[in-house]
């Protein structure tokens, strides 16, 4: 009787390598690997997947997706100014629906039943994996080896791998960090930085200079616009993923994108996180810019309070569900009138918006200015005010401060 079949979430790393060769032996699968390229930085994808079938799987997935992690992820993410509390731009909590998406379409390719993360049972992107899978595909079972195993640091995980003839990558053992990046950026954690009194080290950070070794003139970047997607870079139309590694660039050598927080888990702690997002934090100043002369105020002030629930819901691992296609339809109808141009000025750490145009813009020159000669009937302002206080006076004359009420 043929084994049934597991489909791995496999990354090349020591956990997930480890995880395939637990999965055979301990789990009696046969494994099938997919590996996700979503622009991380990692090289090297072929010996990954060379590793993978010496360990003895099915098969192993390398899948470019790039494009589509821009064009149905980024581009979302873009229109609700995704930022969870406020300050993380969610770039972990965007790529694993994506990837549990193609974990679910290989599984059904082969037939497997099981699918299996190398997450820990302390992050959120157990959760991500978990919930998008089983939006999916209900009747998928998830596995979780890192969840289950005894191996209960780095050090038994190498262990591990030499007892089973585990390929050990070069240096398993000397970063201090927890790294996870794709195109959105970089997240750091771990080793000094769990002490959220120490100010992160050099070596932290890689796509971002340190502003103090950035150059001493300013760098002026122009970022067009069409219904909320970004479609150029000074002039040059390119694709979103070709944009965003355009500003990662742009952004990182005048250095900015960096973030040192401490931000609250899903599963209740709260945990220091940094981050590089240059080209991320770029693009959302960028489009927010544009969106203020863009979008009618009473709109835009709806939008700023849903869009902290866009964020919540997709950090909380419910990109597939009812409530984030509602929030979603409703932030791509705030988009239509999105279009123009923003104009950013880098220097020392610092982006700046400069200058935003549009041929949709409600800005209006001659009702805004402060001349004398305008289209604004100022008169009309006395009645509007008179109108408008009408409820705060008749509060003040009964309860306020200065009523009979305020004074027994
Ligand atoms: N705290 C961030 C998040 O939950 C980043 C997680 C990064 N994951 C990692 N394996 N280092 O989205």
């Amino acid at each position: 009787m043929s084994k049934e079949k597991v489909v791995l979430a496999y990354s090349g790393g020591l956990d997930t390598s480890v995880c395939v060769k637990w999965l055979q032996d301990e789990k009696n699968l046969d494994v099938v690997c997919v590996c996700g390229n979503v622009g991380q930085e990692e090289t090297g994808l072929d010996a990954k997947k060379q590793k993978a079938l010496d360990l003895g799987v099915l098969d192993c997935q390398v899948l470019d997706l790039r494009d589509e992690f821009s064009d149905e992820f980024l581009t979302k993410a873009i229109a609700a100014n995704s930022m969870y509390e406020n300050k993380y731009p969610l770039l972990s909590a965007l790529s694993r629906p994506l990837l549990a998406k193609k974990l679910v379409e290989v599984a059904h390719e082969f037939g497997a039943i099981y699918v299996a993360h190398g997450c820990t049972g302390k992050g959120n992107d157990q959760v991500r994996f978990e919930a998008a899978v089983k939006a999916l595909d209900p009747e998928l079972k998830v596995i979780a080896p890192v969840r289950e195993w005894d191996l209960k640091c780095r050090p038994d995980e190498v262990a591990y791998a030499h007892a089973h003839n585990v390929p050990v990558p070069e240096g398993a053992n000397d970063n201090p960090y927890s790294i996870d990046d794709n195109l959105w950026g970089r997240a750091i954690e771990c080793g000094h930085l769990e002490d959220p009194w120490n100010e992160p080290l050099d070596d932290a950070w890689v796509m971002t200079k340190n502003p103090e070794d950035t150059p001493d003139t300013p760098t002026y970047t122009e970022i067009e616009f069409e219904a909320g997607k970004p479609v150029a870079v000074d002039g040059k139309k390119m694709k979103l993923s070709e944009i965003v590694i355009a500003l990662n660039k742009i952004s990182g050598d005048n250095g900015f994108g960096r973030l040192d927080l401490v931000e609250d888990r899903l599963v209740g702690l709260k945990s220091r996180e940094c981050y590089e997002v240059p080209g991320a934090l770029t693009l959302i100043t960028a489009h927010k810019a544009l969106e203020d002369i863009c979008v009618e105020g009473d709109l835009l002030k709806t939008k700023i309070k849903l869009e902290q629930d866009w964020a919540t819901a997709v950090y909380n691992g419910q990109w597939y569900s009812p409530l984030k296609n509602a929030l979603d339809a409703f932030m791509a109808d705030t988009q239509k009138f999105v279009t123009g141009t923003v104009r950013l000025k880098f220097f020392k750490g610092n982006c700046h918006v400069v200058g935003r145009k549009s041929p949709f813009s409600l800005y209006d020159y001659g009702l805004a200015t402060y001349d004398r000669d305008t289209t604004f009937d100022e008169k009309a302002s006395a009645g509007f005010i008179e109108i408008d206080t009408l409820s705060l006076k008749t509060w003040a004359k009964v309860q306020g401060p200065s009523s009979a009420a305020a004074q027994a």
